[in-house]
């Protein structure tokens, strides 16, 4: 059985897929993870996104690992652990553009349908996952949101995660950075962040997220 979750940025989709996935024993695949690290390799080497060519031949050798620790997981690129500088502002801030790239995508998309070959139990969760990756997935969930309320979320999250990144922020800042990368995700040509029409809406703004996770689980149940 495959589960979709796709949604604008701080919706609560790692958090709610995770929670889900370990309430029904299935793998968790968050897809956003690959576009960081992708995008922290990219960095990491200096390449330039318009350089096709050099781009192409990156992408053609690109490899990361996931590996289990505890109940989270750890992202590594070439053997360098990445796991926290993924969900920094350097790599944050170019990740959308990163993933606009068409070659980029297809590349990514072919591992995670690898990933999902039949049989499998799992969660992924994304952008575009019940629209191009998966469309006959089992179960299609779309989560939204308030935007207020989003950046206030993700306001918390970075100032316990990066404190001294986030020491300068302020709500305004993150909702425009969030109103950003929602309007690159959307509105890029291939596979933009859209709502599956045969998906399940959840708005996440004034509920916990178990409340959401029973919801999903409640759907599940009946299918
Ligand atoms: O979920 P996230 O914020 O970690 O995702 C990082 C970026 O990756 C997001 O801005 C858009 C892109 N992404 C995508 O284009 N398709 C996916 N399936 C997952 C993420």
């Amino acid at each position: 059985m495959i589960i979709t979750i796709d949604g604008p940025v701080a919706t609560g989709k790692s958090t709610v897929a995770k929670k889900l996935a370990a309430r029904l024993g299935f793998i968790y695949f968050d897809t956003g993870a690959m576009y960081r690290c992708l995008t922290y390799a990219l960095m990491q080497r200096g390449i330039n996104l318009d350089d096709r060519e050099t781009l192409l031949k990156f992408l053609s050798d690109f490899t990361f690992d996931i590996k289990q620790k505890g109940s989270d997981k750890q992202y590594f690129v070439r053997n360098e652990e990445v796991t926290t500088q993924i969900r920094g502002q350097a790599v944050t801030a170019l990740v959308s553009k990163v993933a606009a790239i068409p070659e980029v995508r297809e590349s990514l998309v072919k591992l995670q349908r690898a990933w999902g070959t039949k049989g499998v139990n799992a969660v992924f969760e994304g952008r575009d996952l019940g629209t191009v990756v998966f469309p006959h997935a089992d179960l299609k969930i779309f989560l939204s949101g308030n935007l207020e309320i989003r950046a206030q979320r993700r306001l918390e999250e970075w100032k316990t995660k990066f404190p001294k990144e986030a020491d300068h922020l302020t709500l305004q800042h993150m909702k425009q950075e969030i109103e950003n990368r929602d309007m690159k995700d959307s509105t890029r040509v291939v596979s933009p962040l859209k709502c599956a029409e045969d998906a399940y809406v959840v708005d996440t703004s004034n509920l916990s997220v178990d409340q959401v996770v029973d919801e999903i689980l409640a759907r599940a149940n009946s299918l």
